[in-house]
């Protein structure tokens, strides 16, 4: 190859690499999209990304290549990639095994022979250190100065994403289920299909998030947190809740303390998710311009999480029947929406909304309910909670 031609071939690579990886939320593809790209980049015979677990002050690795999913932990500060986690200094090393700092352990548990290494830190946003890349055996040669250049550009391309992966990662599933139960409880009494309803709510919720441009994080709090909104109508009573007609005045007023009840039991929790979550139960019915309840909020006075899952959550009730109306017709419910952009919703979550509009189209025709958007529970759950 020549030489604007390699250099044509990395600059493309590099695109695709910052494109690729912005998008993957598991850590370990991630881990293993990462290592697979810096190697064909860079030339190299193995690539391995080193997280730094502070807990137990060591650096993991998924993935060390031939030899499969296997986790290996090394202290930190021990080896080649322990002195860039401490130092945060790039290093150069043309032949390993002449250089002291150099740990023989991974060669000897893989038969590889490490010959020249490049490792760089991987830095998040405030500068600290997460990780360790480490490229090994370049083809031809050693590594150079370019190569250095393109590995710190790519670690810092890295590290913004692996940090997103491990924020989602610790959303455990266990979480994340007792959340969804919880939402189950909450809505069981007044829907027709729980499961349909709150599934619907967390995608169409999530999606309007994404059409406004969040952050990969924030969708996923608004993904998981929706469905909680109506929490609060655990304390009303079915007198009111399932009352088949128009609700009097004062049992209105009754049925807009859901949002209060939502905001009590929600109250003080540990973790973020439940935060976000205590927030939309609590302003969900504020209306962008003012006039909604329970505390009349207005404009950005709502916490966008909750301006959020209002529109989607109005579109859903439109969309489905009630005990106190007949479904409407989603292009009219649309209009609707969209009608009421600066009155009831924020301009911004409507034009999300209107334009990720095929794809909620898409969730309102095929979901059939069966499956929740928790993986591996299922509509059974419903089925005996009723
Ligand atoms: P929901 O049935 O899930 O409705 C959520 C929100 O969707 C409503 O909040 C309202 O903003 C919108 N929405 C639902 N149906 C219609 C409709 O036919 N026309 C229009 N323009 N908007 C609609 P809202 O009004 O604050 O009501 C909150 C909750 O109070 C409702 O949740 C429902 O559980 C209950 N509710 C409201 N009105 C009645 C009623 O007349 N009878 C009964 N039984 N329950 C009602
Ligand atoms: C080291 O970081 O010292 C060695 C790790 C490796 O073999 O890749
Ligand atoms: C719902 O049942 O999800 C909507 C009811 C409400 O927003 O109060
Ligand atoms: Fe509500």
């Amino acid at each position: 190859m020549t030489r604007p031609e390699e250099l044509e071939k990395r600059l493309n690579l590099l695109v695709k690499f910052g494109g690729l990886i912005s998008t993957e939320t598991n850590l370990t593809k991630l881990l293993e999209l990462i290592a697979d790209q810096v190697k064909r980049m860079l030339n190299g015979d193995r690539c391995s990304v080193f997280v730094l677990d502070r807990q137990t002050n060591e650096l993991w690795s998924k993935i060390a290549q031939g030899m499969q999913q296997t986790e290996i932990r090394v202290p930190f500060k021990k080896g080649i990639a322990g002195h860039v986690a401490a130092t945060g200094q790039i290093t150069n090393i043309t032949d390993a095994y002449t250089d002291p700092r150099f740990n023989h352990d991974l060669d000897m548990m893989t038969g590889y022979r490490t010959r020249s290494i490049l490792a760089v830190p991987l830095k998040d946003a405030a500068g600290h250190i997460i990780g360790v890349f480490e490229v090994t055996n370049k083809e031809e040669g050693v590594f150079d100065g370019e190569d250095e250049g393109i590995l710190q550009l790519m670690g810092s391309l890295a590290a913004s994403a692996i940090e997103n992966a491990q924020l989602y990662e610790s959303l455990s599933n266990s979480q994340l289920e007792t959340i969804y139960r919880l939402a189950v409880t909450a809505e069981y009494r007044d829907q027709q299909d729980t499961a349909i309803h709150l599934r619907h709510i967390s995608e169409y919720s999530a999606l309007i998030a994404q059409g406004m441009g969040l952050p990969e994080r924030e969708v996923e709090n608004i993904r998981y947190a929706s469905p909680l909104h109506d929490i609060g109508k655990v304390g009303i009573s079915d007198a009111i809740l399932l009352k088949p007609g128009k609700l009097t005045p004062p049992e209105f007023e009754e049925m807009k303390k859901h949002t209060l009840y939502g905001a009590k039991i929600l109250a003080n929790a540990e973790s973020t998710l439940l935060q976000i979550a205590c927030k939309v139960a609590a302003s969900h019915h504020e209306k962008f311009d003012g006039t909604g309840y329970p505390a009349g909020l207005k404009g950005e006075q709502i916490p966008i999480y909750a301006r959020i899952v209002s529109v989607a959550d109005v579109f859903d009730a439109l969309c489905m029947p009630r005990v106190y109306k007949p479904k409407w017709d989603p292009d009219k419910a649309r209009e609707y929406i969209i009608e009421e952009s600066g009155k009831s919703f924020d301009p911004e979550a409507v034009s999300a909304f209107a334009r990720i509009y095929g794809d909620v189209i898409k969730i309102y025709a095929t979901s059939d309910g069966k499956t929740t958007i928790i993986p591996g529970i299922t509509k059974e759950l419903h089925k005996h909670s009723i």
